[in-house]
């Protein structure tokens, strides 16, 4: 270490002297001589989704999907519609990065999804094209991040797949199968060495992004997936699914032996609402019951695959013993979520999760600075702490969904800030794999024969389950013994095949995602692309007024999200249009920031923790409606009155008067004189009050679907 240093000395020395007539700013001096230091940064890119056919005007219709006819799919992409990405828009994301974003990340967080869609009947995908596209987004990636000074990558790169990134989509069946040795090939450059032969049989592993401190776990989600048919849950050892709980399981024990902290990441969600699921019902309790023990350990949970910006509350209350070995069924409480998700169909879900929302508490606020309580909470909580019941939101687990290059929306990307106090001259990840030669792009146009993954000719996972008999075994050794000396306090499962991780050791402060400290998540900017801007079309109606033509299709964007449950397919902002002009006029492409959670004064968030956003979906979730369904939310004014009760019946948390929130009129109204701030407003009319009471709401979806649906036609959705 001191070595590295040293020789960055020595460079660094050099490059003084031999600088071009020391005229050279030092900033280019330490870039080019110096070993890297951490900035506290990195990016999360999702679902990027080229598409080789996507052909500009064309039409954005269901069938023609922007890959002909005529229509208003603009140079950079089709916003608000299901159409693919143009590879315009995947360049130039690229260049962006490369001039914003290439010397001021710590690593990368990339959860999948780098292949069109199968939605055009006419150009059903081949192998070629789903591995080609996520060939040549590898390979952007290795080259733009390739290292300067070595052969390898400047800084580690994690991808995970997508359920779009096999075929047929959504169904990945048990390694080692071809796919996953095929992306062991695609990922040399990511995955590290000694891992690649444990990602051929799981297709997961991790990076330790920053030696001895932080490792990012690319999880494989497909295998958790309800819709993916080839495998069945995480209950059963045969599963490969138990199998990748026990190796993250495994895993974070040894983070939390060294001291480390790990970063977990997965392309499909575990989003969970009374009526909806993504995950298998067992791997969703398991996941769940697994970040609740290692909470000491775990700083956050990044994922993709939905497209709408939003966050995921879990409650470990909701762990069941029993679910998580599969002997209590979730049969018909919950169906499998669609994989794309209509605006409707994303409101609906959204105001499910709103629903839970309400039913939070108020965390409390601690008066403390978070540094402070950092400190003196090094050896154990501080008395009054323990009194309050959960000061650090340690119940609830928290998981970030980023929204989509793909321009389901708004094309967009997130940069996360994290903290590195302490760490600022930490050694550095640095490429130790061998690399090899980038391939050369494989032709796109090449249209190869469908090959169909034969399902029979997959050999079984015996290996592997050898290889982790033995560490079962250990950890059920170190169980026992544990047992023997406190008896009766841990219950024995049921299931012999369950093996309950640790909790953290009660002496150890809370961990990163909950109290900020070193790796805590601090803040992200999200940045988006405004296609509208930046295609700068100019459009005439393709059917007359008058014209019989399919009014729904013609319709404003503004009518379309109101037919969408109707439509399962979106034609965009400027479907039933075309272009006036033939040749494309683009407005130089430019991502710019849509959102900070270190401003956004709505959101108020003061930081990432648990504590932070279940404050803020506490707020969100005192705009909802109890009683009535989530559709009937929709529009009806009837419900607009019953919505009153609710505030009249809420629950208040007597410590936090002056918070200055938006029920501070509604507080006063209950607690007469209680509070001393909430005086000072004028007592304004119902109405008032309401388009106050929401705006949290209000401001969450317009972040949700990325700023493309504006204030009006989202009250439809309030
Ligand atoms: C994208 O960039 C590649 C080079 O990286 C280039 O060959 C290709 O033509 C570009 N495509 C478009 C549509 O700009
Ligand atoms: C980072 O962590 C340190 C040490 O725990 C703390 O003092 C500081 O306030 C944190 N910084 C931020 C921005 O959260
Ligand atoms: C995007 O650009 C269009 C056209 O310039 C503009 O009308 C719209 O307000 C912009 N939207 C956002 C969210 O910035
Ligand atoms: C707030 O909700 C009410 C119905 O509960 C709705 O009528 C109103 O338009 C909403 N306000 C905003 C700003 O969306």
């Amino acid at each position: 270490m001191s070595l590295q240093r040293l020789l960055g000395a020595a460079l660094l020395c050099y490059g003084v002297i031999a600088g071009p007539s020391g005229a050279a700013a030092p900033d280019t001096l330490v870039q080019n001589s110096a070993p890297r230091k951490l900035h506290g940064r990195f990016l999360h890119i999702t679902d990027i989704h080229p598409d080789e056919f996507y052909k500009v005007h064309s039409s954005t219709d269901e069938d023609s999907g922007c890959h002909k006819g005529e229509g208003p799919a603009g140079p950079y992409g089709a916003e608000a519609s299901d159409c693919d990405s143009p590879f315009a828009l995947v360049n130039a994301t690229f260049d962006w990065i490369e001039a914003n974003l290439k010397d001021k990340i710590d690593f990368i967080v990339w959860t999948g999804d780098s292949a069109r869609h199968d939605r055009d009947d006419d150009l059903p995908r081949s192998q070629d094209q789903v591995l080609g596209t996520n060939r040549w987004i590898a390979d952007k990636f290795a080259q733009l991040f390739q290292d300067p000074k070595g052969k390898g990558l400047s800084i580690p790169i994690v991808p995970t797949f997508g359920n779009n990134d096999i075929l047929p989509h959504n169904i990945l069946l048990p390694g080692p199968n071809k796919w996953l040795q095929t992306y062991t090939h695609i990922w040399r450059h990511f995955i590290p060495e000694e891992q690649r032969h444990g990602f051929e049989f799981g297709g997961w592993f991790n990076v330790e992004v920053i030696p001895n401190k932080l490792a990012v776990f690319s999880l494989n989600t497909l295998y958790f997936f309800d819709r993916n048919a080839g495998v069945d849950g995480c209950a059963d050892p045969a599963e490969v699914g138990y199998k990748q709980m026990e190796w993250l399981r495994i895993q974070l024990e040894i983070m939390r032996s060294r001291g480390m902290k790990a970063i977990i990441m997965g392309h499909v969600p575990p989003a969970r609402t009374d009526s909806k699921k993504l995950w298998d019902e067992t791997c969703w309790q398991k996941y769940t019951l697994w970040m609740r023990q290692f909470r000491d350990v775990v700083v956050s949970g990044l994922f993709g695959h939905m497209n709408i910006d939003h966050f995921l509350i879990h409650d470990t209350k909701d762990i069941d013993i029993a679910a998580v070995s599969g002997l209590t069924s979730d049969f018909g409480t919950r169906e499998a979520m669609d994989d794309e998700l209509t605006i409707q169909a994303g409101t609906d879900y959204l105001l499910e999760l709103r629903d839970d929302w309400s039913k939070l508490k108020k965390p409390p606020v601690l008066t403390d600075t978070p540094g402070k309580e950092t400190n003196n909470n090094r050896g154990g909580r501080r008395e009054r702490d323990r009194r309050r019941k959960d000061p650090w939101g340690e119940r609830y687990i928290l998981s970030f969904v980023g929204p989509s290059i793909v321009p389901t929306y708004f094309p967009t990307l997130r940069v996360m800030e994290y903290n590195i106090s302490g760490l600022e001259n930490t050694a550095v990840w640095q490429d130790t794999n061998k690399g090899g030669k980038l391939p050369a792009l494989i032709d796109q146009t090449h249209d190869a024969p469908q090959k169909h993954l034969d399902l029979r000719s997959l050999s079984t996972l015996d290996d592997f389950a050898d290889s982790f008999e033995i560490v079962e075994t250990n950890a059920n050794k170190k169980k026992d013994k544990k047992k023997k000396k406190k008896p009766g306090k841990e219950k024995k499962p049921h299931d012999p095949n369950l093996f309950i991780p640790a909790p953290p050791s009660k002496t150890s402060p809370p961990g990163p995602a909950y109290s900020l400290q070193p790796l805590s998540l601090t803040g992200y900017t999200q940045y988006y692309a405004n296609l509208t801007h930046i295609n700068n079309l100019d459009l005439s109606d393709l059917f007359d007024v008058d014209d019989d033509g399919p009014t729904t299709h013609s319709s404003s964007f503004f009518g379309q999200a109101a037919y969408d449950w109707l439509l399962k397919w979106r034609n965009g902002k400027h479907g039933g249009k075309k272009p006036i002009t033939p040749k494309p006029n683009p407005r130089e492409f430019n991502f710019e920031v849509e959102y900070s959670t270190f401003d956004d004064k709505i959101y108020k968030l003061g930081d990432l923790t648990v504590n932070s956003f279940v404050e803020l979906a506490y707020r969100i979730g005192q705009t909802a409606k109890r009683g009535g369904s989530v559709v009937a939310g929709l529009s009806s004014d009837e419900e607009e009155e019953e919505d009153w009760e609710v505030v009249e019946g809420l629950e208040r948390d007597d410590d936090h008067d002056d918070e200055d929130d938006e029920f501070e009129i509604e507080e006063t109204k209950k607690k007469k004189g209680s509070g001393g701030g909430g005086g000072k407003k004028k007592k304004g009319g119902k109405k008032h009050k309401k388009k106050k009471r929401n705006k949290t709401w209000v401001h969450f979806l317009t972040h949700a679907f990325v700023g493309t649906l504006d204030e009006e036609e989202l009250k439809k959705y309030s």
